[in-house]
Formats: structure tokens, sequence, C-alpha cells
């Protein structure tokens, strides 16, 4: 790779930042986040070093699943503002060096939606079609994997014509048929709409469900996955879609559309992100270890997302059952920060309780792990989920700004407010930017440090993955370079409570190559065999420059 590379495809070098912009912050005084409040902050974002924005959905929606129940693919809810707000957005994100991407959520709509109901009107209307029936009685007890003991099985009977529509999500979430060429037609059209608007892609809501409806045919969804690709590619090139594929890391790569790369762009890594909550509630890097080595490689175009958290529960369903118990013992003790059976209704400070050392450790191994990093608005400033609030919605409480009222997310009564902000130690009284901003110890502070020495490692994104051995005065630190044409760079991590010491060799090194800091002054010293030792604290870690003689690199 050349430098230069790094623009055309600039998703693996990118850093994404998830915000719903209905809890980012109120610019007209209703209670709701807006788009015109967004853009007063996109400064703060470049700032941050974003240079990627997921927006969640702004579409318009009865709001029953938060935004995920589309009522209009081509509209913009009110409540947010206006295509003329958001084009605003776009533009002005863009001139601040940051793309946008856009929720593509196209396994449903909701049932609100004018095509549902045309469908449910008759039998004969043009839309039945556009939506997936059966004429004799689902099994009944079948259950629904996504919402167990919330949703009963997958299929809702319309007592009108007798028949029953699947739904893969809630009941008012009916599955689009995508095995009619009407509705592929409207999903490639919603795709130009966006684009045309000036998005630079997609995150695409559940693509397995997308693709597999259970009367679809598999094959032919990767053929349609296929399609879109070279249509969002043909209307913009430099478009992306990341896609929601919580599966396996060999089904994974059929959604990239295997050594073709034709497929997805980008998926997020479910696996290492379980892995690393298995490592971290075990002290112990091994559970990451393996999943890095069992991850497999991607052809340059694609890339990992890596992650920490998102809006929805932690989800521990790739663990076994006693890999889950683990981490549920660890981060989330009590029954009601559970969901699904399944995950953890958590945000990352409160489940390490609190300790610094050990969130910090966690964005510097987020920053660090091959692939592009994507943060979940608030994780800068390390925010807190609202015990309060039950299920999925607790983390999904309104961004922080001050210590102002309402966390300077809105001027309304609290009573008004679109979600509420927790009480207690995660306040926004204790928690918020414009105090982080100030002080240069922050954790704002530190992950903004992180990220810009991201953002000049290249390596992270495009380079080759090497374990290094740690030694044995380090049984709990994951050591690991990254090398690309460009250089390469090593991060240790330490999982310990206890500090350590850890030995490794940095094989294939020319003479004179030096290991120089990257989060602090100065250099550590590598032998004459190449060997080096670095001393790292309880929760230690570091990140290193392998700079060769004459290779030009800043630090
Ligand atoms: C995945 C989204 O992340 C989740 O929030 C939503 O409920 C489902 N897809 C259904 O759209």
């Amino acid at each position: 790779m050349r430098i230069t590379d790094t623009s055309d495809l600039w998703w693996k070098t990118a850093v994404v930042y998830c915000l719903d912009v209905e809890v980012y912050l109120d610019s007209d005084g209703d209670g709701v986040g807006d788009l015109q409040g967004l853009a007063l902050r996109l400064d703060y974002l470049a700032e941050l070093g974003v240079t990627c924005l997921w927006l969640m959905p702004f579409y318009p929606t009865p709001d029953l699943d938060d935004g995920y129940d589309v009522s209009d693919f081509y509209g913009v809810d009110p409540r947010l503002g206006t295509h003329g707000d958001l084009v605003e957005v776009i533009r002005t994100a863009n001139d601040r060096g940051m793309r946008v991407i856009v929720d593509l959520i196209v396994n449903h709509t909701s049932d609100r939606h004018p095509w549902f109901r045309s469908a449910l009107r008759s039998v004969d209307s043009p839309y039945r079609d556009y939506y997936v029936w059966r004429e004799d009685p689902p099994p009944a007890d079948e259950p629904n994997e996504v919402f167990p003991g919330e949703v009963d099985g997958m299929w809702e009977k319309d007592e009108r014509s007798g028949q029953w529509y699947l739904h893969s999500f809630y009941a008012h979430q009916p599955d689009l048929n995508i095995g009619n060429p009407k509705v592929r037609d409207e999903i490639a059209k919603t795709i130009g709409f966006w684009l045309q608007l000036g998005v630079s892609g997609f995150r695409v809501d559940a693509v397995p469900y997308f693709l597999e409806a259970p009367l679809g045919d598999v094959q032919d969804g990767h053929r349609l996955l296929r399609d879109l690709r070279r249509f969002l590619q043909r209307r913009s090139p430099e478009a992306v879609l990341l896609g929601e594929v919580n599966l396996p890391y060999d089904e994974q790569m059929k959604y990239f559309g295997g050594d073709d790369a034709d497929e997805l762009t980008m998926q997020f890594d479910f696996v290492g992100m379980q892995a690393i909550y298995l490592a971290l509630a075990r002290h112990d890097p091994a559970p990451l270890v393996k999943a890095l080595r069992e991850r497999p490689r991607l052809a340059v175009e694609a890339q990992w997302a890596n992650f920490l958290r998102n809006h929805d529960e932690l989800t521990l369903d790739k663990l076994s059952e006693s890999e889950r118990a683990e981490v549920f013992e660890a981060f989330a003790p009590d029954e009601s920060q559970r969901v699904y059976g399944r995950g953890i209704t958590r945000r990352l400070p409160p489940m390490l309780g609190g300790d610094p050392r050990r969130v910090r450790m966690a964005y510097s191994l987020l920053l660090t792990l091959p692939g592009t990093p994507v943060l979940f608005y608030g994780e800068e400033i390390g925010m807190g989920e609202n015990p309060d609030v039950p299920g999925r919605e607790a983390v999904r409480t309104p961004m922080q700004w001050s210590s102002r009222k309402n966390g300077g997310f809105s001027d309304v009564a609290p009573s008004r407010l679109v979600a509420t902000p927790p009480a207690g130690g995660y306040a926004p009284q204790h928690v918020n930017v414009a105090d982080q901003v100030e002080d240069p110890d922050s954790l704002l502070c530190f992950v903004q440090r992180l990220i810009a020495r991201y953002h000049r490692s290249p390596e992270i994104g495009w380079g080759e993955l090497a374990i290094l051995d740690p030694g044995d005065a380090a049984p709990a630190v994951l050591a690991h370079s990254l090398r690309a044409d460009v250089g390469r760079m090593v991060a240790l991590h330490n999982f310990s409570d206890e500090p350590a010491v850890a030995q490794f060799v940095l094989d294939d090194e020319p003479d004179g190559v030096r290991l120089s800091d990257l989060l602090g002054p100065g250099e550590v010293s590598v032998g004459d065999r190449r060997e080096v030792e670095v001393e790292l604290e309880a929760y230690g870690f570091r990140w290193f420059r392998v700079a060769r003689p004459g290779d030009g690199r800043l630090g």
C-alpha cells in the first residue's frame, strides 16, 4: 500500500462515530434532539478525530423500535428536522473532514408504512407481495430468536385474510419480500436517493435476516447483495456498505462476497467484541488472541469494524454457555442488567467498575485492533447507562454536554425529555463534555490523543497482524504488531491488575531499528538480537512505532 491509498479506501483508516440525532442535542427546546442540534456539534466531533458519522435512523417512524421501524424510506422524521437540515449536516460534516453514513433498514418496514397498510387492506393489493405471507398456521412453539421472551414467534395473523405475515423482529415490523423485483427496485432507489443527498454509504441493518427470509433462497439473497453493491458503486465509487452480520467468521466471509469481495464492504466484528469481554472478565487476553487468529483475512478493499458497545444489548450469543455466565457474573451480576438471556444492557465504564485504568486500556485496545474502530456516542466521555430504564433503552440516554439542566442536551422540563439521563455517579453533573474538554487528564482528551495517534498509524487499518510472545513475566499481556508497507507498530495491553514486564523479539527488523513511544515522549531500546523489554503498570498499555533508519516517519 502507498499512503495515498488511504484516501481511496478511506474506510480502512476511519474513525466511525455512531449517534442517534434524537438524543444528541435539542436545538429547539422540544425535548427531542434534532439535526440543527447535531450541526452545532460537528466541530466537537471533528476535533475528537471522528472521520465518519453513522447516523442512526432518522426516518419517519412510529418509534416503537427506536426508529428501526420505518414508515417512509425517503423521509426525515419531522421531529428531527427536514431534508434541508440533513443536507446542511452532511455538507458541514464533509467540510470538517467527516463523511456521513446512514442506516439502511430494508429487512422490514413499520406496519404503518403505506405499503403494508395497503397490503393489509386486500390480498389483491399491488403491495401484498411486498411482504412474506403463509396460508397455514405457523408451528405453535416457534420462538422468536431475536427477542425471546418479548415477542412470540415470527408470524402474525392478519385477521382479515386469515393469512400470516413474517416478522423476524417485532410484530409491527413485517419483513419485506426480497423475492419481489419491485421490492428490490425500491431498495436500490432508496440507496440512490440518500447517495444523491450526499451520504457516503450505509450501515446495513440485520443483513442475514434480510437475505435469508425463511421462504426465500439464500443464494438469491447474496445475488441481491451483489447487485446492490454494484449499483452503489456505480452511483458512488467511495460509498460503503457496513453490515450488521452477527454470525461466525466463516459465515461472515460469505457476506463479504468471499474472495470476490463484492458484497459488504465492512462488517462489525461481533465475535471479536465478545472475545474482548471474555478476556476482560478473565484478566487474560487468550480469548481475544484466539479470535484474532481465527479471524479470516480479507480482500484489500474489505474491512472489519471493531467496537466495544453499540445501541443494542451487548450480545454474548457467540460465547459458550459457561463463558457467557462468566461475563455475566463479572459485568452484569444483577439479573436486571441482562436481557434476552444473552446480552447486557450496560455501558462499558460501569461494567468495569468505573476503574479508569481498565476503561482506558479497553479504548486503547479498541484503537489498536486491526480494523476500523466504531465509537458509540458518549463513549469518549465515559457515559454510563441509566439503570432505571429497562432493556436496550438503558444505553440510549441523552448525550451529556455539561452539568447544566438535562446535561445541556435540552432546555425543557425533565418530564418532557425524549430519554432520561442517569442519576448518581454517571449523572451529567459528574460526566460531561464541558468539564472534560477543560481537563487534559480527562477521558475525552485521552481518547482524542489515542485517535490522533491512530490517524498517524495507517498500519492499524491496513497492516498484517502478528501476535508476539510477551514472555513468562507478562502472562496477561496482549502484545501485537501491525505491519504494512508504510511501517510497523507494536501495542501492549495488560489485562491484569498486577504490573508486568513484557519481553519480546522484533524479528525481521534491520540494524538501527528503534521503538519510539507513540503515547508519550522517549523510546525503548532494542537489543542486538532485536529483543525488547517493556514495563507495564496494572492494566497498562503502550503503543510503539517501529522506527527504521531513514524511514522518514514522525514518531
Ligand atoms: C438491529 C438494530 O441494531 C436493532 O436496534 C433493531 O431492533 C433491529 N435491527 C431491527 O431493526
